[in-house]
């Protein structure tokens, strides 16, 4: 189905994918248009050769001694924590102006929603570093593309405007204000080569926003103009929204992923029921609260139904073209997307992602054609291809079950249409071929050298399958390794197993007394020598409170894992109310980006001990990082003596 022989020759003799690329001696021709050219920049890079700077590294490690940092502590200090030898700095803080013509941002919440526009996003979460020219200069030069997830109305509002959305031009600025800081960032970042300080280059010509109202497409089987697609007010698609997980392909771009996107729709009407789609994603009268359909009829269920089909996508997006439009690359499913790892197998673009809801699954999708003949032919390799969900077998085996229109039962006698209305109703497809709930799949990642696939399970109830550590509930969550054979990402089949379960043993027998206290773990990178990194996202409602038992555990952070030798160490640890999120290092690996979230955000254990924020008072959980408002942030870290990070 995938290809003309997708289990045919030993594809243990695949080259993997810093080879294939090195290999190959004219990128531009093989890679082509306007997307080829960002891409052969982006490969020339040298991002995938970090085996070979590596080797002629004296600070190169080894696989028993990985992990030569020593670690830190919990902690509840309202600061980010590094250990001994390493040193951090801020980057891109929400509101920084990307251009000298916008704006300074004002530590009252006074920028306007154009202002934003011009501005760093908020809820900085996924971040990828794409290098800009070769050799040690791609180590001191590149294109930061990182997400922003929501938006915090007791932060982005002045006292005097308050948080309430009310349906006035006041309201509609607040929604607008609030949609501005939604979306993606694309920014220049440069080394000082004296000092090591990174910062951001003001008016690069790539400097860029991407908010809740800029223009997109949609490619692969659904179009805009499906009827379950037709909206009123915004004929032609506008924005990204929830932008957690993310992926960077092989051929230069950014894939940002659309995760609680309901939370944004709601309606004031009294008669609006739920149809068992709208039911399935989540969508209700109330939303998360944003209250934007009081002000703005784009958000309002009852109003412009099908907006809400608009979101739920992977989103590509090409750094290196500040003018092309983001791109909903429709074959990779509707569902509330985490991550989107990808990778090459058989020359296949292969990309794996989660659906972080309780219960929800694990997906995986597989281009027709190798993706550098789809790039050649003018054609997205994210455009043609098999989706496939996850049915994880007790006995430790495991079966990707494709969503195809007339396959198993997504058939038309079965209420089908065709192959568009399996991707808008993606849930329910993956519902109807049996697959396994799972206890909310977040980041997914890849060892480059086992191709070994971890996927972070961030916590659960029910559904209590052995995929879910056999623990229910389960407030800590784990992390799954899956491993398909001979390395091969196209396979049908899998086996998997528990990598290792978070949580303290003080209040779960289950887990080891010696490892590292932990919970909640969400943001996966696995870097170019094999290190894993485990970022946690320990809910605001749970987060140093002792009766939920996270307690030890303290706020969240940052650890390693060297999945060779089973070693664990915490690397950081975040500021209050906040999650880490997101992590990526300069192709030498000697400098890392790490995303703080949210700091400051109510947070019920320190809403109790110093009130809760509000507009009045938007720093009673933290003051990080500069004192006062609290700000998301982008965190360099670097080693002292200049080596590679983790060692
Ligand atoms: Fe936005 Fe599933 O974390
Ligand atoms: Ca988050
Ligand atoms: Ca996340
Ligand atoms: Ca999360």
């Amino acid at each position: 189905m995938l290809d003309e022989n997708p289990n045919g020759s030993n594809p243990s003799s695949n080259p993997w994918l810093s080879e294939l690329i090195e290999k190959r001696a004219d990128r531009r021709s093989v890679l082509g248009g306007a997307l080829g050219v960002a891409a052969a920049q982006f490969l020339g890079g040298s991002l995938f050769s970090r085996k070979a700077n590596a080797a002629a590294s004296a600070t190169s490690s080894t696989p028993s001694g990985l992990l030569g940092f020593t670690e830190v502590p919990p902690s509840t200090a309202d600061t980010i924590i590094v250990p001994a030898g390493y040193t951090w700095d801020v980057l891109l803080p929400w509101g920084t102006p990307l251009f000298s013509a916008v704006a300074a941002y004002q530590s009252d919440a006074s920028n306007t929603s154009s202002d934003q526009q011009g501005q760093v996003g908020f809820n900085h979460d996924a971040i990828f570093f794409y290098p800009i020219g070769t050799g040690a200069q791609a180590n001191r030069r590149g294109l930061i593309a990182m997400n922003h997830e929501y938006t915090d109305a007791s932060q982005i509002y002045t006292a005097a405007q308050g948080s309430t959305i009310t349906n006035d031009a006041a309201g509609r600025e607040k929604v607008a204000k609030a949609l501005a800081g939604h979306g993606c960032t694309i920014a220049e970042v440069v080394q000082d080569p004296a000092t090591g300080v990174w910062s951001h280059v003001v008016d690069s010509t790539y400097n860029r926003r991407i908010t809740g109202t800029t223009p997109v497409q949609f490619s692969g089987p659904v179009s805009p103009s499906h009827p379950l697609l037709q909206s009123a007010v915004t004929p032609s698609p506008l924005g990204t929204l929830n932008n957690c997980g993310a992926g960077m392909t092989p051929w230069g771009t950014y894939l940002t992923c659309e995760e609680n996107f309901n939370g944004y729709f709601g309606t004031t009407s009294t008669t609006w029921t739920a149809t068992p789609l709208e039911s399935r994603y989540g969508v209700s009268k109330t939303g998360f609260g944003y209250n934007w359909h009081v002000a703005e009829p784009r958000f309002d269920v009852n109003v412009n139904r099908n907006e809400v089909n608009h979101f739920g996508w992977v989103v590509e997006i090409d750094p290196f073209n500040p003018s092309a439009p983001p791109i909903k690359r429709t074959s990779l499913g509707r569902f509330k997307h985490e991550a989107a790892h990808t990778t090459i197998s058989r020359s296949r673009a292969c990309v794996y992602m989660g659906d972080d809801e309780n219960g929800d699954y694990v997906y995986k999708y597989v281009s027709r054609k190798p993706w550098q003949v789809a790039l050649a032919a003018g054609e997205s390799p994210l455009d043609q291809g098999v989706l496939f969900v996850a049915r994880f077998d007790a006995n430790g085996n495991g079966t990707w079950i494709p969503l195809v229109f007339g396959a198993g039962p997504l058939t038309e006698a079965n209420g089908w249409q065709d192959q568009a209305d399996i991707l808008i109703r993606t849930r329910q497809a993956a519902d109807a071929v049996g697959a396994t709930r799972c206890h909310r799949p977040e980041w997914i990642t890849e060892n480059a050298t086992t191709r070994d696939i971890f996927v972070a399970f961030t916590n659960g109830t029910g559904n209590n399958s052995a995929v879910n550590s056999g623990r229910d509930p389960n407030p800590y969550g784990h992390i799954i390794k899956l491993r398909e054979p001979f390395g091969d990402h196209t396979r049908l089949t899998f086996t998997w197993s528990v990598y290792m379960i978070a949580g303290d043993s003080q209040y779960d027998a289950t887990v080891p007394a010696t490892q590292p206290l932990f919970g909640s773990p969400d943001g996966l990178w696995s870097d170019y020598d094999g290190r894993l990194w485990i970022q946690t996202d320990i809910s605001n409602s749970s987060q140093n409170r002792a009766d939920r038992g996270y307690d030890r555990i303290a706020n969240n952070q940052m650890l390693a894992a060297d999945p060779a030798t089973g070693e664990l160490k915490r690397f950081l640890t975040g500021p209050r109310g906040c999650e880490i999120t997101g992590v990526h290092t300069t192709p030498d690996g000697k400098t890392m980006f790490v995303n703080v979230q949210h700091p400051g955000e109510s947070t019920s254990y320190w809403n109790g001990l110093n009130g809760t924020p509000s507009t009045a008072n938007p720093s009673t959980v933290s003051t990080w990082p500069f004192g006062g408002r609290p700000r998301s942030a982008t965190v360099v870290v670097r080693k002292l003596d200049g080596g590679v990070i983790g060692t």
